[in-house]
């Protein structure tokens, strides 16, 4: 009884967002609203600055003060919501469509101004493959945004989302009243307020009410009513089926740094947003009520701090319940292994935890036993699917610059892509080893763990390639055929799959079209 009521106070989500559309913000007022932290600013340091954009010590400094803030837990409403962190910066992309494999559900945060951004398509594209349930959170309503109806065309258009509107706001920038909300009837009335998390409600009941006038003056409140209308005509009441399917989203409007609208967001999430749901593995789905424990890496975080030399695997438990000090089942070492210090992560702080339930994320130190994608149970032997390699976007040749130091650069390249910092190609023929990374900042990663880690140096030699895509056909002969005849764009992953290397769109979509038989992959999975 217990545990299926654990369960079911669980919600786990992560926020995404282009940087700057107001994640952190919005973070940081889910924390006060949870009483998790008590003044505003408190998350701060777990953004990446601006001037800290190409040196990656200074971040991977933040970074390691943000590790306690990798997972945020707090209460609200009897509920216990786990929200994962994403990194903000565009570099550490993988990190953050990793840590969505992780998640029941997201909220993404828009920028009124700038609208749909490069890492707004590209988050919410990586949501559309696991049909993640998604609320939109359009922010920054305070500054003159777009015409609200053209956003919300431009959103669901260039994001492929059919959108279902929760509130609607009354103007923006200057003019910003505040928002109706469609479903309470109620009129959120705006003040510029960034510290207490309070709100200026009133009930309207019906929109011929005089109070409607009273308080937005005749114009405002005529137009919101024509408005209302429109929109209600349009959408009618949010189907929450289709919004736990993935194929809607709810759309609030508000002002994340003035606390505005985020409780109506933060009410309606607790309401609908998905608990810890069943998840795909080798052997059949799993899912939380099962009570024997399962859990999936997704994610791994090593400290640079030559003195806290750590490394912590974060794990997300589907079924059953983590114990302290039980032993569980690593599925790829097929060894038994346990853990004395599990941590969760209560807003800021790291705590030792003694167990934890399905949609629970725990940080077990580790000495470089875990890589992304691995499985513990209580016995069974299976993997979570799911997880898949997205395509680098950067790709450089290994230079081995010591000679004597092969063995440790071969060692170190396999751990640390097991990590997940980047990810590692052999060329076709030969023994080329290639790197293939989101952005640059990872290359000066690896070279400098490279160096300190493992003492071997290495130089990089950039690759004309923008993309990997796997490679798989039912006609072997086809595809051998292939790979002789491409050799300088065929490499193979860590597992042996083959993969072509493409120059540009117009190579890949050449191939493509010159090679029906085969098929060319954007992601690989790390379990099929
Ligand atoms: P991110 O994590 O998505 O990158 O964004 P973050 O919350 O750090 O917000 C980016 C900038 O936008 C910050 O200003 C923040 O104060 C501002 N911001 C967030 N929400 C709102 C809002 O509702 N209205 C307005 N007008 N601004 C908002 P900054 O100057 O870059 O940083 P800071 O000096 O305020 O820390």
């Amino acid at each position: 009884m217990k545990y299926k009521s654990e369960i079911e106070k669980r919600r786990t989500f992560a926020i995404i967002s282009h940087p700057d559309a107001g994640k952190t913000t919005l973070t940081e007022k889910f924390l006060l609203f949870g009483g998790a932290i008590q003044t505003a600013g408190a998350v701060k340091s777990n953004k990446i600055r601006k001037h800290a954009t190409s040196d990656f010590m200074e971040i991977e400094r933040q970074r390691g003060i943000s590790v306690a803030t990798s997972v945020m837990s707090f209460e609200y409403k009897n509920m216990l919501i786990n929200l994962l962190d994403t990194p903000g910066h565009k570099d550490f992309a993988e990190d953050t469509y990793r840590t969505l494999t992780a998640v029941d559900s997201v909220i993404l945060v828009i920028d009124s101004v700038n609208g749909v951004e490069e890492q707004t398509r590209k988050l919410t594209s990586v949501c559309r493959m696991r049909d993640t349930p998604v609320i939109v959170f359009i922010n920054k309503m305070d500054r003159d945004g777009k015409n609200r109806f053209e956003l919300l065309e431009e959103i669901e258009k260039e994001l492929n989302l059919k959108l279902h509107p929760m509130t609607w706001p009354i103007n923006s920038g200057k003019d910003f009243k505040g928002v109706y909300n469609l479903h309470d009837k109620n009129l959120i009335l705006f003040t510029a307020n960034t510290h207490a998390p309070d709100e200026d409600v009133v009930k309207i009941g019906d929109l011929a009410s005089p109070v409607l006038d009273e308080k937005l003056g005749e114009k405002d409140a005529t137009l919101l009513k024509e408005d209302v209308e429109l929109v209600d005509g349009v959408y009618g009441p949010l189907n929450t089926e289709e919004y736990l399917q993935g194929k809607i989203a709810p759309v609030f409007f508000g002002s994340a740094i003035n606390n505005f609208g985020v409780r109506e967001m933060l009410d309606s999430f607790i309401q609908i947003a998905p608990v810890p749901q069943c998840r795909p593995t080798t052997e059949g789905e799993v899912c939380p009520g099962d009570e024997k424990l399962s859990g999936f890496v997704f994610k791994i975080h090593a400290n640079l701090d030559p003195r806290h030399r750590d490394r912590i695997a974060f794990i997300r438990v589907c079924s059953g319940r983590f114990e302290r000090n039980k032993y569980f089942h690593h599925v790829r070492l097929n060894k038994e292994v346990r853990f004395s210090n599990p941590y969760t992560f209560l807003a800021r702080e790291k705590d030792v935890i003694e167990e934890a339930y399905p949609g629970d994320v725990v940080g077990l130190f580790d000495t470089g036993n875990f890589k992304i994608g691995d499985t513990l149970t209580e016995g069974k032997n299976f993997y979570f699917t799911g997880i898949p390699s997205f395509s680098p976007e950067i790709f450089k040749e290994v230079v081995n610059k010591d000679p004597m130091k092969t063995k440790q650069l071969e060692k170190g390249l396999l751990q640390l892509t097991d990590e997940g910092v980047a990810q590692l190609f052999t060329q076709f023929g030969g023994n080329k080893k290639i790197i293939g990374c989101v952005g640059e900042l990872q290359f000066e990663v690896i070279q400098y763990r490279l160096l300190h880690e493992y003492s071997a140096s290495v130089q990089f030699n950039n690759l004309p390639f923008f993309k990997a895509c796997w490679l798989t056909s039912s006609n072997h002969k086809k595809l051998a055929e292939f790979a002789r005849f491409k050799q300088n764009n065929i490499a193979e992953d860590k597992d042996g799959q083959m993969v072509y290397l493409a120059q540009s769109e117009w190579f890949l979509n050449t191939e493509i079209s010159n090679n029906p038989d085969i098929i060319f992959h954007y992601t690989s999975e790390i379990h099929k």
